[in-house]
């Protein structure tokens, strides 16, 4: 099926985060970083779980790179860790922490799989949350500092960069509801002062990279996806979907376009700032010229999505799923079609190239006695996502990419390790790496042999 609908140059990925997966968290020089102190409180991850060690990846990347050639990735979405490279988030650089990413770089170079860094995936150095975080209207000028460190030292070889991941999330979880680190509970007004910063720290990032490397860098972001989906293929639904994904109708973290809007377009969309009001920041034009310095392409993260029927009086209406919907660990709702519909609006009223940078689900999976995990539920969503992806390309979006989330089983945050989304199964007492079924699938599939 689809044999011609991915261009030569797709992304075959998979994604990780460094606090995800690194572990070494003390290692050659580097700082702390907000969760790793926010892993040492009581009661915030489960069972108390922590990335100290992780996966160890940072002794182990060889080794990782080798499995991300047996399954035949041509991409790999890895993060930098901020505190590696500036242990106290500005000032000093500590080069042993660039060399980890140096070798890792040449590693995937060396076997045919470009890398692509994500500069931000949550882990701030823990000296800038003393200094306010996201919070101090310097916060964009460090990121810029530290970006400009990264791309002297790796901006020869790497050419895709992602700056943020999921503002929503860090800013969200992070600073309103204190699920994530650094476990704030503030208000309004202040959520949305360190969303600015983190909006104008990713623009400012986009400029020192595009400095650096011109047009030979391919350069986008990774934000929430968002999706919403039609209830049926009525084109009312499928118009009462598109209005849902894009409005703001009540005070929330996660509404797209507070945070796409200023990046894509330039501004901050009137609905939000009518529901904000006061609450929203001050911004200058010279503000928002710098949040949209033009991007290469638009990263999504899609896991799930929220089904909308148009109501008798046309308007989006928000469907409960089905009972006995299929759901992932997490009790997201597993909708297949979330990816088709959501590089669809996202192109439709962003215009730039969709790169799906993580896709994925996670489930209880365990080696066999027999030495094999299988993973039925992992292979049949990401067909099912993909066969959406295809359908969407096929209809004329643009798609450059695709990453599963993740290469590896990781600590998947608050949730520790007991959420499992990876193609590698990892025994976290022994380091032990094992290729699920979904693994060798995903192998078949890139390689044109299972499409
Ligand atoms: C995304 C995050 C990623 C991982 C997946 C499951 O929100 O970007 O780090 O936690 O969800």
């Amino acid at each position: 099926m689809h044999q011609n609908t991915y261009p030569q140059s797709f992304a075959w990925g998979a994604a990780t985060s460094a606090y995800q997966i690194e572990g070494a968290w003390a290692a050659d020089g580097k700082g702390e970083s907000i969760w790793d102190a926010f892993c040492r409180r009581e009661s915030v991850t489960f069972a108390g779980h922590d990335g100290r060690i992780a996966c160890d990846h940072y002794r182990r990347s060889e080794e990782d790179v080798g499995l991300m050639r047996e399954i035949g990735l041509n991409a790999y979405r890895f993060s930098i860790a901020w505190p590696r490279i500036l242990p106290d988030g500005t000032g000093a650089i500590n080069s042993r922490g660039l060399d980890f990413y140096d070798r890792l770089v040449d590693a995937l170079l060396a076997a045919g799989i470009q890398p692509w860094a994500t500069l931000y995936h949550w882990d701030l150095p823990l000296t800038l949350c003393h200094r306010g975080g996201w919070l101090n209207a310097e916060s964009p000028q460090w990121f810029a500092d530290y970006t400009q460190a990264v791309v002297t030292r790796l901006g020869d070889r790497v050419r895709h960069w992602i700056t943020l991941n999921e503002p929503q999330c860090f800013i969200g979880l992070g600073l309103l509801n204190g699920l994530h680190a650094p476990g704030l509970k503030l208000d309004w007004p202040d959520v949305l002062r360190a969303g600015h910063h983190a909006l104008l720290a990713h623009g400012r990032a986009v400029q020192v990279l595009r400095a650096a490397g011109g047009d030979r860098f391919k350069i986008g972001w990774a934000p929430v996806g968002g999706a919403r989906v039609p209830a049926t293929n009525s084109p009312a639904d499928i118009a009462a979907a598109r209005q849902a994904m894009f409005a703001i109708t009540e005070r929330s973290i996660w509404a797209t376009t507070w945070w796409a809007d200023p990046v894509m377009l330039g501004r901050y969309p009137e609905d939000g700032l009518r529901i904000f009001g006061a609450a929203a920041s001050a911004h200058s034009e010279e503000e928002m010229r710098i949040i949209s310095t033009p991007v290469d392409f638009y990263g999504t993260n899609v896991y799930s999505a929220q089904i909308v029927a148009a109501g008798p009086d046309g308007c989006p209406r928000q469907i409960p799923p089905p009972p006995g919907v299929p759901m992932n660990m997490y009790y997201w709702p597993v909708l297949f079609d979330a990816l088709h519909w959501c590089v669809r609006f996202l192109h439709e009223r962003y215009g730039k190239p969709v790169v799906v940078t993580e896709n994925g689900t996670s489930s209880m999976d365990w080696v066999n006695a027999d030495g094999r995990v299988q993973d039925p539920q992992r292979i049949d969503y990401l067909r099912r996502q993909l066969q959406g992806l295809a359908s969407a390309m096929q209809a004329g979006v643009p798609v450059e990419g695709f990453f599963v989330w993740s290469l590896l089983d990781n600590f998947e945050w608050h949730e520790g390790y007991r959420q499992r989304f990876g193609l590698i199964h990892v025994d976290f007492e022994t380091g032990r790496r094992t290729l699920k079924d979904s693994a060798l699938w995903y192998r078949d599939f890139i390689s044109g042999k299972s499409r």
